[in-house]
């Protein structure tokens, strides 16, 4: 199956896939974010070392698999979050995640790393849409599909409740076609906003 770049880099984020050499990097990413990261990331709650090596290893089986593509968000080297591409959607779909540490949020660094996963997820062959899940409770997660230019394409209960503390178990669905990201693109350069 074809696979994305290893590192992708874009404005003042690289994306790099992760290792499970990264585990003190992931670690010390995860442990200054835990406050910030328990309402929303069901995983976060009962966080340790061993589900931080567990993390790094299903990565590597789920990139080889083709499953799923899972990056370390990076600026100067230092790891500011994670961030990844799935195929949870459906042929044709891929999906993106991301969180940051909070001392990295505010910047615009989520909606970089996520727009350097919609450039390369669209240029996978067959890839054509591309959506952002959130509990309704997460408007700051929404704001980045936002401000890429996705468009709702509904909300409803999610089958199993919240799986979070902060969230009250409704999912919100963000989608973006090939040819709108194609159209947006074409229109940013336009104006001079992309060069
Ligand atoms: C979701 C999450 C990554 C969003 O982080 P964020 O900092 O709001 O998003 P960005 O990094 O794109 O930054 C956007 C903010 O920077 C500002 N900004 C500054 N420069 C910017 C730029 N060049 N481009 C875009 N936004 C910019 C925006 O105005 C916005 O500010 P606001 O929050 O006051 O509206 C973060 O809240 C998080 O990690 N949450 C916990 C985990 C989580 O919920 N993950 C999603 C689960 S579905």
């Amino acid at each position: 199956m074809e696979e994305p770049a290893e590192i992708l880099s874009h404005d003042q984020v690289e994306l790099r896939r992760w290792r499970t050499s990264d585990l003190d990097a992931l670690q010390e990413a995860i442990s200054g974010s835990l406050e910030h990261l328990i309402p929303w990331m069901p995983w976060a709650a009962t966080h340790d070392r061993e589900q931080g090596a567990a993390f790094l290893a299903r990565n590597q089986e789920e990139w080889e698999s083709g499953h799923a593509f899972g990056y370390a968000i990076t600026s100067d080297a230092t790891v500011i979050g994670s961030c990844g591409l799935f195929r949870r959607i459906g042929a044709g779909g891929l999906d993106i995640g991301y969180w940051l540490h909070p001392r990295w949020t505010g910047r615009g660094l989520a909606t970089t790393a996520a727009t350097a996963l919609v450039e390369q997820g669209f240029q996978l062959a067959g890839i054509d849409r591309m959506e952002i899940h959130h509990d309704a409770a997460n408007p700051a997660s929404g704001a980045v599909a936002h401000r890429l230019g996705f468009m709702e394409a509904g909300r409803g209960p999610a089958p199993e409740g919240p799986a979070a503390p902060g969230e009250v178990g409704i999912d919100v669905v963000w989608r973006i076609t090939a040819a709108q990201w194609e159209a947006r693109t074409a229109a940013r350069i336009g104006t001079g906003e992309l060069r």
